[in-house]
């Protein structure tokens, strides 16, 4: 039985005829929290659209609670998104068209209708980060730690199984950044939700139980698990044999043009 959340085997993506991700294999499970380092344009954020078919490969499976996801239809892909994934972006990507209560409730109505008791979520919700009273708040009035912390309680408004958090603190300061960090960090312990952290942020990449480097190459990236006990020494030698192991492959044969293997 598979006991991954999600499941990414064997991931090889392409822009055009640039190899992004190569042979990318992450799996996520129940309460688990992961992250995932790499330099700017590693491929981390196209990694994560990956994991939530926001973005299709080019070779490689997905896996969603066990289950390929191949077969799935747009608005089954679209429901099963919004409960398995709770989304934390740097940028917070709050829609100025709708208050603070609306922002938090919208992911709500993809998969059902808004009753009393998510509203009360809601500012059950908005209390654990501090921002009792701003239900009816401009997004536009808010501060940048402010709009933070009500894009975590949105991502949070559909009980999701896997909370993705895209550097989440990567434009706030380092006072408000620890303070939303923990806020994530409690939030998902509270809830029952898995964490991947994307972050360019040792100490944060460091809480978490499970951490990456997305390492990336003329071939590719390719990602590495670290543990406490990698030495600099370690990683190094992890590096060479897996950009080995990708160069050998690479000759033998080279990836197609075909999309959508999942
Ligand atoms: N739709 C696209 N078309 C072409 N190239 C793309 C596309 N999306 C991403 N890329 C390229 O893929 C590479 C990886 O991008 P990605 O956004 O995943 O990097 P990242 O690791 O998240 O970087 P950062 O830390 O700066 O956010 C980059 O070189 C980027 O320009
Ligand atoms: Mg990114």
């Amino acid at each position: 039985m598979n006991d991954y959340i999600v499941e990414l085997k064997n991931i090889q993506k392409k822009f055009e005829d640039v190899l992004i991700l190569n042979d990318v294999s992450l799996g996520i499970k129940e309460c688990e929290t992961v992250s995932i380092c790499g330099e700017s344009g590693s491929g981390k954020t196209t990694l994560i659209n990956i994991m939530g078919l926001l973005e299709l490969p080019t070779h490689g499976t997905i896996l969603w609670e066990g289950q390929r996801t191949i077969t799935y239809g747009v608005e089954k892909i679209s429901q099963l998104r919004a409960k398995i994934f709770g989304y934390i972006f740097q940028r917070c990507n709050l829609i100025p068209e709708l208050n603070v209560i609306e922002n938090i409730l919208f992911p709500k109505r993809i998969t059902s209708k808004i009753s009393t008791a998510d509203i009360k979520f809601a500012k059950r919700l908005l209390q654990r980060v501090q921002l009792n009273g701003f239900e009816e708040r401009n997004v536009l009035t808010l501060s940048g730690g402010e709009s933070q912390r009500i894009a975590v309680v949105r991502a949070m408004i559909n009980h999701p199984r896997i909370v993705i958090a895209d550097e989440p603190t990567g434009s706030l300061d380092e006072k408000s950044a620890i303070m939303t960090m923990d806020m994530i960090i409690n939030l998902c312990r509270e809830y029952g939700s898995s964490l991947l952290l994307i972050t360019h942020n040792q100490l944060f990449a460091k809480k978490m139980q499970t951490s990456y480097i997305l390492d990336s190459s003329e071939l590719g990236s390719v990602l590495i698990k670290m543990n406490a006990k990698n030495s600099a020494f370690d990683i190094e030698k992890t590096k060479i044999e897996k950009c080995d192991k990708v160069a050998t492959r690479s000759k033998i044969s080279l990836p197609s043009s075909k999309i959508g293997t999942t």
